[in-house]
């Protein structure tokens, strides 16, 4: 498994495209040609992709769109690690010019409910059939015109702070970040855990947690997350249950 240093590594390499279909997709196709740490980033993708199939709205070059690229032979078991690891990272960057946000399981990064950011993390085998991860983050900067649909549910940081920015030094603040993150992802996990309670906008709350087709599952007390990165639940009988992000979403009891 690979091993994070305090050396600098998320974003020495860069490949940057004024226009893409997606940056994950791109990321794919060229995983051999990438190095450990590379990003690829784009000023729009025309088919971003977001999480369960879903259409990442890129169009508008509001958004930061990138891609981090992580090597050699990362253990799948641990795949769940990174996508808390870039939670933190990305929360914490974000809040650093204000944002306030925070973390909703497992990883959107929230403001009062609206989201600012999406993770999209997918493991690729390279061609020497090694577990490389690719991370896609798709993270409004400053859009402020969001569809009428969207604009329940989507906010940016320009309009939770009032600020403009310069996208190259967010993707920056970003960078620092993430390496901050990543490098306890092997090593000191209870600690990233400890940190992703601290921004967690999940936890002690009652939730519902939904099936693919929006029937409920299971509805309760978020007590904890585990090693997996799995979300505790007490249900309402006091039974306790580790559920995985992949096949649920969540929905905030009202
Ligand atoms: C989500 O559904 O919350 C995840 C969204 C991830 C979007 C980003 S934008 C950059 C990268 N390229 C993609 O096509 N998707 C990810």
């Amino acid at each position: 498994m690979v091993r994070m240093s305090n050396e600098k590594i998320i974003g020495n390499d860069l490949k940057i495209f004024d226009v893409i279909d997606s940056t994950n997709l791109y990321a794919k196709q060229h995983i051999d040609e990438l190095s450990h740490g590379s990003v690829v980033m784009s000023g729009r993708q025309t088919h971003g992709r977001g999480r369960r199939g879903r259409v990442w709205n890129s169009s508008d070059d509001g958004g930061l769109y990138m891609t981090i690229v992580l090597k050699n032979d990362i253990n799948t078991e641990f795949a769940m690690r990174y996508v808390i690891a870039t939670a933190i990272g990305m929360c914490k960057a974000v809040n650093e010019y204000g944002a306030n946000a925070a973390i909703k399981w497992p990883n959107d990064i929230v403001k009062d409910g609206k989201k600012m950011c999406g993770i999209l993390l997918e493991m690729v085998s390279d061609s020497e059939h090694k577990n490389d991860i690719i991370v896609g983050i798709g993270l409004n900067v400053l859009n402020n015109d969001f569809d009428e649909e969207l604009k329940k549910t989507a906010t940016s940081l320009f309009l939770e702070t009032g600020k403009n920015y310069d996208k190259n030094d967010v993707a920056k603040k970003a960078f620092e970040k993430l390496d901050e993150a990543y490098k306890y992802c092997v090593n000191d996990f209870d600690k990233l855990l400890c940190e992703y309670k601290n921004l967690s906008d999940t936890l002690n709350k009652q939730v519902r947690i939904l099936e693919l087709d929006g029937k409920e599952r299971i509805s309760g007390e978020v007590i904890d997350f585990d090693e997996y990165g799995r979300i505790v639940l007490k249900d309402y009988s006091g039974n306790i249950h580790h559920i995985n992000s992949g096949d649920v979403s969540l929905r905030r009891k009202e």
